[in-house]
């Protein structure tokens, strides 16, 4: 394992999102929503340095259709449509990978017809792209490389790390993703 981002220096790049979001978002009812479960680290820390007495925080539950993983078909919970008409919305992600997911999302919250809605991701890895999505906040663009930790996972593990560790591919002994959580 291999530190790739410092707790540091995610902390002192996420408080400069922060400021690029409460500028954006100025005296607006945003809403926020982290996607569980690999972004609730860096949302709660994210939001806790974004100044806006009008925002509210609505987490939703992203997973793989189980054994059609590879058709990149993704399944969301708590899909708070209702509440986003007409209001701004941030989705915040803790990484964009091949693109799929934030699509599919992005075209699942537009039914609710917000007022606007961008992406905001702690890391990107645009080499993997497999749809062409573009995230209008982005934290770190990193090689294609596994990561873990400050949220991101391999099996459930290792979201506690307070920072972004690299994993080799014989390093995942531990076992592999099966692709079931996000
Ligand atoms: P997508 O390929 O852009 O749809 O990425 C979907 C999800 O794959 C992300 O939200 C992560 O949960 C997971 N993922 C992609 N790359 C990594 C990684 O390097 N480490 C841990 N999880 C990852
Ligand atoms: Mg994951």
């Amino acid at each position: 394992m291999n530190v790739l981002i410092s707790a540091v220096d995610i902390h002192v790049r996420v408080k400069q999102l922060a400021r690029d979001i409460t500028t954006d978002y100025y005296k607006q009812e945003l809403i926020v929503i982290p996607v569980l479960n690999g972004a609730f680290v860096f949302a709660s820390d994210l939001v806790r340095y974004v100044h806006n007495p009008k925002l509210t925080v609505s987490f939703i539950k992203v997973s793989s259709y189980q054994g059609q993983l590879s058709t990149g078909r993704v399944k969301f919970d708590l899909l708070p449509l209702a509440a986003i008409h007409n209001k701004p919305v941030l989705v915040v992600e803790d990484i964009v990978d091949t693109g799929r997911t934030c699509t599919e999302l992005r075209e699942a919250l537009l039914v609710g017809m917000p007022a606007s809605l961008k992406f905001c991701t702690l890391l990107d890895k645009p080499s993997r792209r497999l749809t062409p999505f573009h995230a209008d906040y982005v934290g770190f663009e990193i090689p294609n490389k596994f990561v873990i930790g400050y949220g991101l996972d391999i099996d459930e593990r290792y979201r506690q790390l307070p920072e972004i560790v690299t994993l080799d591919r014989n390093e995942t002994v531990i076992g592999g993703n099966n692709g079931t959580t996000r």
